[in-house]
C-alpha cells in the first residue's frame, strides 16, 4: 500500500474541518494524499491546512493544480483512489449529472479509479428524493456511498446526514483497495524493542534490538483491520513491560511477543550513579521473569507467538522454546536478523510444520506471521 496515491476531494460542508483527520491518517498510513478542494470549500478551512496535514500542495482551483499541463487528467490518472470527503448535496448533484465545472468535478469524472463519497448534510437535504435520486445514479455506476450517521448537526437539529467516523472511512477505503480486513474486531497485542534494566540511575542493561519487527507487525496488524496494542519495550523494564501486557491481556485475541526481553537483571540496582574509579566492575545479575511462559499460563482463548533469535542450532532451540513455552507459533530468527530490515524467518507450529522465510524485509514476514495470526483467531 505504501506511496498509493489517493486523491481526497473536500467540498464546502460544515464538516469539511473533519476531513483534515482523515487526510493525516492516509498520510500516516503511507498513502500519497493529493487534496481536492472546491471553491466553497476553501471558505471553511483554507488550503494552507490540507497542504501541511497532506504535505503536498493542494488543488483548489482548475488552472492552478501544481503545474500540470492539463490538472484534471494528470491529477487522477495514477490515483489508485477517489473519495469525496465530505460531499456536499450541490457537489453529488453534479457528479450524478457528468458536471465538471470544477478541478473536483471534472477530476472525478475523468478518474477510472475506485471512487468512494461521504454524504454529509442537514437532515432534509439528505432525505430529498433528489439527493437520493442522485447517489442512486452514482451507485449504479460503480461510486461508493458512506451512509452518513444519525445523530447532532450543526444546524441545531439531530437526525440523519452527519459526517461518520474516520475510521469508517478508513476501513471502507481499505476494504476497496483489496485489503482484508481479516482481523477486523479482534484484539492484539504487539511488544516490540528492548527491554531496558536499570543499573543506575543513569545505566541500563539492553540490547540491540531496533524495534523494526514490531513495528512492522504492529503496521501489518492495523492494515489487516485488528485492533492493535502496541507495546514499546524500549522504554520499560521486564516488570514494566508485564504489567502494561497485564493491562491489556484479558481480552486479547493474541499477543505477539516480538520484544526482546532482557534475560537478566540488576540484584541491586544502586540508588547513585555508580563511580568509575575502580579497574573492575562485578554486578550481580538475576534471571527475570519469562513473560511468555507467565502469558501462557493466563492464557484462556489467547493465541500466543514468541521470537527466538539464536546464534546457533536454531531450529532445534525454537522447537524446544515452542514446546517449553507453551506458545502457538514462534518466529525462530538467525542473529542477523538484529538491528537489520531484513531477517530470514523460520516459522514453527505446535504441528511440528515448518515454513522458511528467507532473506525478505521485515515488513513482508510481518505480513505473513499476521496472516498466519489471522487464520488462527478466525477460526
Ligand atoms: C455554514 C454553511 C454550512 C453548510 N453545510 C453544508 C453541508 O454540511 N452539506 C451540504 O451539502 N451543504 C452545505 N452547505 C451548502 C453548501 O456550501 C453549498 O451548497 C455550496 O454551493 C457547496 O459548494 P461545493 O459543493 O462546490 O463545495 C453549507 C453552507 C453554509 C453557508
Amino acid at each position: 500500500m505504501r506511496g498509493r496515491k489517493i486523491i481526497v476531494g473536500v467540498t464546502g460542508g460544515i464538516a469539511c474541518y473533519k476531513a483534515v483527520s482523515l487526510v493525516s491518517a492516509l498520510r500516516q498510513q503511507d498513502f500519497k494524499v493529493q487534496v481536492v478542494l472546491t471553491e466553497n470549500a476553501a471558505k471553511f478551512v483554507t488550503p494552507v491546512t490540507f497542504r501541511a496535514v497532506s504535505r503536498q500542495p493542494v488543488c483548489t482551483a482548475e488552472f492552478a493544480a501544481g503545474g500540470e499541463p492539463v490538472p484534471h487528467i494528470g491529477l487522477v490518472e495514477d490515483a489508485a483512489l477517489f473519495v469525496i470527503a465530505p460531499a456536499t448535496a450541490n457537489t453529488i448533484a453534479k457528479l450524478a449529472n457528468g458536471l465538471a465545472d470544477n478541478i473536483l468535478t471534472a477530476s472525478f469524472l475523468a478518474a477510472r479509479c475506485p471512487k468512494i463519497i461521504v454524504p454529509s448534510m442537514n437532515t432534509a437535504m439528505w432525505e430529498n428524493p433528489l439527493t437520493q435520486e442522485n447517489l442512486q445514479k452514482l451507485q449504479k455506476h460503480g461510486v461508493e456511498i458512506i451512509e452518513p450517521a444519525a445523530g447532532y448537526l450543526a444546524c441545531g437539529a439531530s437526525g440523519a446526514g452527519r459526517y461518520p467516523d474516520t475510521k469508517i472511512i478508513l476501513q471502507k477505503i481499505q476494504e476497496t483497495l483489496g485489503f482484508a480486513a481479516k482481523l477486523r474486531g479482534k484484539k492484539i497485542i504487539i511488544t516490540g524493542g528492548g527491554t531496558r534494566e536499570p543499573l543506575d540511575p543513569v545505566r541500563v542493561l539492553t540490547n540491540n534490538s531496533s524495534g523494526q519487527m514490531g513495528l512492522a507487525l504492529q503496521d501489518a496488524a492495523e492494515k489487516a483491520g485488528a485492533d492493535v496494542v502496541y507495546i514499546d519495550a524500549a522504554a520499560l523494564d521486564v516488570q514494566g513491560l508485564k504489567e502494561k501486557i497485564a493491562a491489556a491481556f484479558a481480552d486479547a485475541d493474541a499477543l505477539i511477543m516480538a520484544a526482546a526481553v532482557s534475560d537478566y537483571r540488576a540484584v541491586q540496582v544502586s540508588r547513585n550513579k555508580i563511580k568509575s574509579a575502580p579497574k573492575k566492575l562485578t554486578i550481580e545479575l538475576a534471571k527475570t521473569e519469562d513473560l511468555l511462559k507467565y502469558f501462557a499460563g493466563q492464557k484462556k482463548k489467547q493465541y500466543l507467538v514468541g521470537f527466538a533469535l539464536e546464534s546457533e542450532d536454531l531450529l532445534k532451540n525454537a522447537e524446544q522454546k515452542l514446546r517449553e513455552k507453551k506458545l502457538d507459533l514462534i518466529a525462530a530468527n538467525d542473529i542477523s536478523a538484529l538491528s537489520s530490515a531484513e531477517a530470514t524467518v523460520i516459522l514453527l507450529d505446535k504441528s511440528g510444520v515448518a515454513e522458511t522465510l528467507e532473506r525478505l524485509p521485515k515488513t513482508q514476514i510481518a505480513a505473513r506471521i499476521i496472516e498466519r495470526v489471522a487464520a488462527a483467531v478466525q477460526a
